[in-house]
């Protein structure tokens, strides 16, 4: 964890769940960042987190943390409907932003974020770490590099029956508040739309990652004894065909991964669940040498990597691998696709989608 001398500094909005298993950590871990400020409205959860990730200053009012002119970027880490409000408070006070997936809520507001983040010349990013996943990274650059043209993919995001009991053992009892900020009602009442935020949102990311822009989706779900299956066909920019498909729960392990084939070879990924921090296992077949090459080894602190990247793209105008404003609402607008094609049973552009989930 050695620091190099240039760090950026960054302030923590939330201090929930998330920035518990992964920003705190990730920011104070980074060879690039420093955990300088973290805020919340619950004291009480404010106090708690300062005692054990030390930050050099906490405050409960977001707009104060946002008029410090030492915080030079802030993390986001907030229920969703708050993400584009946050966001564009931050950029509107001059400071980059990394905002937990999904980018918005709906095709509007992130639009609008666009907008604001383009004339601002500020880095955005959104949190799908995923990209940082060396075995993804790594089927990455050989599909640009080495694949040829692609002829298609698939992707796949099955959250298993048996997520908790996996990662309760895994995480450390996540601290809360009574006096936490929540949207109205229960976000998460509605699965099908929890669903397609909450997971959706990292299948549709890797998905374009991997095999570049999609422009259709033609979605079908089918609902049973609990479990909810999209299946969807997708058309990609250039041509290729894309299955994708979003179940859970699914009534065996965690199952997520990618298939894809191209001219002068084929990639073949298995994804673990997230709080293993386990790279992607992946085997990359090129018809170039014959042989299939397949990374191991590789350093897989997602969260730190995604905070290191963007640090790096601050900094040092590195480009790095993580979702920009435009991968944002492309993810949001290929999920309002997937929802209203599930719904309609047609073929939904991308460019054409209206509203939220
Ligand atoms: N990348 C991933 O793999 C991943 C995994 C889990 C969750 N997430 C995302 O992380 C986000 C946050 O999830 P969570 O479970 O930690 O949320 P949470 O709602 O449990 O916690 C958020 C915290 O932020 C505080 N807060 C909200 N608005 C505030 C404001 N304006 N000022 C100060 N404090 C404020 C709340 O008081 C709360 O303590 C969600 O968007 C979720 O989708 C991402």
């Amino acid at each position: 964890m050695k620091k190099e001398s240039q760090l950026l500094r960054v302030g923590v909005l939330g201090c929930g769940p998330i920035s518990q298993f992964a920003h705190f950590e990730a920011c104070r871990k980074a060879r690039n960042a420093e955990l300088y400020a973290i805020c919340d409205v619950a004291e009480d959860l404010v106090e708690k987190m300062a005692a054990i990730h030390a930050p050099q200053v906490k405050y409960t009012d977001y707009a104060a943390m946002l008029s410090d002119p030492i915080v030079e970027a802030v993390i986001i880490a907030v229920a969703d409907q708050f993400h584009v409000p946050a966001a564009r408070e931050a950029i509107e006070a001059g400071k980059h932003v990394l905002v937990e997936k999904p980018m918005g809520v709906d095709v509007e507001e992130c639009e609008d974020l666009r907008e604001k983040v383009l004339a601002s010349g500020l880095v955005l990013q959104v949190g799908t770490e995923k990209r940082f996943d060396p075995g993804i990274a790594f089927a990455h650059s050989f599909i640009r590099e080495e694949m040829g043209e692609m002829l298609a993919l698939k992707a796949w995001y099955c959250d298993s029956l048996y997520r908790y009991a996996m990662t309760d053992t895994l995480q450390s009892i996540p601290l809360s508040s009574g006096k936490a900020k929540r949207p109205e009602g229960d976000p998460k009442a509605d699965r099908r739309r929890y669903y397609l935020m909450a997971h959706g949102s990292h299948l549709l990311d890797t998905a374009r990652f991997l095999g570049g822009e999609i422009d259709s989706i033609r979605a079908r779900l089918v609902e049973k004894f609990g479990a909810r299956c999209w299946f969807a066909e997708a058309e990609f920019a250039d041509g290729s065909v894309g299955h994708l498909d979003l179940t859970i729960a699914v009534r065996m392990d965690w199952h997520e991964g990618f298939q894809v084939y191209g001219e002068y070879g084929s990639v073949i990924g298995k994804t673990y669940n997230p709080w293993y921090f386990r790279s992607s296992d992946v085997e990359c077949f090129s018809t170039r040498d014959g042989q299939y090459h397949r990374p191991l080894g590789e350093d897989a602190h997602f969260f730190r990597l995604q905070v290191e990247g963007f640090a790096d793209r601050i900094l040092r105008g590195i480009s790095a691998p993580g979702a920009d404003v435009d991968d944002g609402l492309a993810a949001v607008r290929g999920l309002v696709s997937l929802a209203r094609s599930a719904q309609s049973g047609k073929k939904v552009l991308l460019s054409e989608a209206e509203g939220g989930v």
